[in-house]
């Protein structure tokens, strides 16, 4: 499909689900990636299976909510491989509570991964990539940013908050060539979405026009081809990938 070789990758939220997908679908492009978490053992197999494959991938420990972590994770890539093509922010985490239930520390926590964790890496990344006029960054929101969901207020107002991030930081680095976008998955089958009590998943699979639960590899394949070449004039949008749930 589309080759993404010589590039390097950045991918966070690579130890398991949606992220350690991408990381397979960019590797098998010819890319070099980085998987990025905070679980070391995780990312170990990973890599160790990604190399054995013969694809080429290394791995860096880091927590996306600190900025100087994040910073270390960009420095160690160049001062490896001397550029980052494209950083896909992937990260993420749910604690979910109504608002009336919601601690401020549930609120906090989920802020400073799923929107600080993109901003740290876009912040990151950035003078590196203006430096080579050339970059693609993804960011994995969600469809909840987009139409909410009770008991996920601070998760909704994260990926909301990651689309117009996203939006206004691509028209700040569009003449750099750097592309931004976002993908907004609907319900994929990963670890986040295993706790829904199964009647809940029953009612929400009924609103889901193509029938099924997305697979990992439903988002990977749109990250592919929004870090390629051919992608090169798509900037500041946010693509929906949710079965047709959402298509209104
Ligand atoms: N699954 C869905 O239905 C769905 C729907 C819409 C959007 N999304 C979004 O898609 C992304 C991936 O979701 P998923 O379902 O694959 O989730 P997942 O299986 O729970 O994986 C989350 C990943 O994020 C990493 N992570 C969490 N906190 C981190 C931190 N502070 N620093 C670095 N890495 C961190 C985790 O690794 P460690 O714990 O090892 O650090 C793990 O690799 C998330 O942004 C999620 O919000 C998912």
């Amino acid at each position: 499909m589309f080759k993404l070789k010589n590039k390097v990758a950045i991918i966070t939220g690579a130890s398991r689900g949606i992220g350690k997908s991408i990381a397979q679908e960019i590797s098998k492009s010819g890319a070099h990636v980085v998987c990025v978490s905070r679980s070391e053992g995780d990312l170990l197999k990973i890599s160790n299976k990604l190399n054995d494959e013969g694809f080429s991938s290394s791995f860096f420990v880091c927590d996306v909510s600190d900025f100087s972590d994040f910073k270390k994770l960009i420095d160690d890539t160049v001062s490896k491989f001397n550029r980052v093509d494209i950083l896909v922010n992937n990260a993420g985490i749910t604690k979910d509570n109504l608002i009336m239930r919601m601690p401020e520390s549930d609120w906090d926590k989920v802020i400073d991964v799923n929107l600080k964790g993109v901003f740290n890496g876009i912040k990151a990344v950035s003078r590196q990539m203006m430096k080579q006029k050339h970059g693609r960054i993804i960011n994995i929101s969600s469809i909840v940013g987009l139409i909410g969901n009770p008991g996920q207020a601070n998760y909704a107002a994260s990926k909301a908050g990651v689309i117009g991030l996203g939006k206004a930081v691509s028209k700040e680095l569009a003449s750099r060539n750097i592309t931004v976008n976002t993908i907004a998955p609907g319900y994929i089958e990963t670890d986040m979405v295993e706790d829904i009590q199964e009647t809940v998943k029953e009612d929400l699979f009924k609103q889901i026009p193509l029938g099924r639960i997305g697979k990992p590899s439903d988002i990977a394949t749109a990250v592919l081809y929004l870090a390629s070449d051919e992608a090169g004039y798509i900037t500041g949008q946010t693509l929906t990938i949710d079965g047709g749930m959402t298509s209104f």
